[in-house]
């Protein structure tokens, strides 16, 4: 028997204001067409003043623990992935715990940007796997918006906020791919590559700083190195490309998506598409699209998933699990 992190609930949360790319056009050189056109995106939600990440973070969490008909008594452990935490510390995880109502467990951030989420489902599903926790929650949240350049065309139009989480459960698996759950993970970095993408504040400068991203340079690595790592953890999962039932990846760019399936040999209708809705969320990119995925109708129990992510550091990495 194998101990298996089996996803049994999933929600999300997204703030009530939608920017139109249109209206980006008031204040900036740039247009509707071009932002489509070069990626994919077609509008995106940004917090309300005074709405927080941990805020839209516990949103999301009690949309999972309801559809999977639990509790938040029922959790031992949050891992939150960001990298707009709502303070320098305590971690956005604590926050979120006590907005639940928890006084028992442990809850931390993982920081690893657009990447975070997969890291935050490779951290939890070592928890599981070794007996340290039975149910996990795993968010990633952010508000990109408040460390966006608004004076900066080639970032301020991409990034969006929002929120989305699943409930990891503990069941025991025969070992085999057959299994629900997270059945292989894989996940790299490359600090080389650090000045790519990068935010220019921090304790080091005590501000926060805005986000300053080299686009063309981070999407020449993404396809190659998503479809690598991808196919490392299918590797892993002892399956083959063509059993996966939905590409589910970090929604930064339709083009950087449509390679990677291409590159995988796999048809954009196996690929989950949100980000023409909600713009680039860093880490709430794949929760925000696994919990839009099975509202849609198209994830269901059973179904061969792999996501795929990149982002600052560089850092990357895939999941594969069995809804
Ligand atoms: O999620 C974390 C990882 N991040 C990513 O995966 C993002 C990866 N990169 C990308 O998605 C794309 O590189 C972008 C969407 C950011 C940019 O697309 P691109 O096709 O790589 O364009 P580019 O950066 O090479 O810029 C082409 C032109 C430039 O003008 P010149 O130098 O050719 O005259 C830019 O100044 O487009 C210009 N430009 C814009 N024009 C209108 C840049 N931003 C805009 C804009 N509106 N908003």
């Amino acid at each position: 028997m194998t101990r298996r992190a089996v996803v049994i609930g999933a929600g999300h949360y997204l703030p009530e204001r939608i920017v139109e790319n249109a209206e980006f056009e008031a204040s900036l050189d740039t247009s509707d067409e071009w932002i489509r056109s070069r990626s994919g995106i077609e509008r995106r939600h940004f917090a309300a003043d005074g709405e927080t990440t941990s805020q839209m973070a516990t949103r999301a969490a009690q949309a999972a623990l309801k559809s999977a008909g639990r509790t938040a008594e029922d959790v031992d452990a949050i891992v939150l992935a960001t990298s707009t935490a709502d303070l320098t510390f305590p971690s956005a995880a604590t926050m979120v715990q006590s907005q639940l109502g928890m006084t028992s467990g442990f809850a931390f951030d993982v920081q690893a940007v657009c990447a975070g989420f997969v890291y935050a489902l490779a951290n939890a599903n070592a928890l599981i796997a070794s007996g340290q926790a039975e149910r996990v929650l795993v968010i990633g949240a952010e508000t990109f918006s408040r460390i966006m350049d608004w004076t900066d065309r080639s970032t301020c139009v991409l990034f969006g906020d929002g929120a989305g989480a699943v409930l990891l459960e503990a069941q025991e698996g025969t070992g085999s791919s057959d299994d629900r759950g997270i059945l292989a993970t894989d996940l790299n970095s490359d600090g080389r590559y650090r000045d790519l993408l990068y935010v220019d504040g921090g304790v080091a400068t005590q501000n926060t700083g805005h986000l300053r991203m080299q686009g063309n340079q981070v999407f020449r690595h993404a396809v190659e190195k998503l479809a690598a790592t991808a196919h490392t953890a299918l590797d892993r999962a002892g399956v083959d490309a063509e059993d996966v039932d939905w590409i589910v990846p970090h929604q930064a760019n339709i083009r950087i998506i449509q390679g990677t399936a291409k590159k995988m040999g796999l048809p954009m209708d196996k690929v989950v598409v949100t980000v023409q809705d909600h713009g680039n969320t860093s880490a709430a990119s794949i929760p925000l699209a696994l919990s839009v995925g099975v509202e849609r109708g198209q994830i269901k129990p059973g179904d061969l998933l792999v996501t795929e992510a990149i982002g600052g550091g560089l850092a990357w990495g895939a999941v594969v699990l069995r809804w």
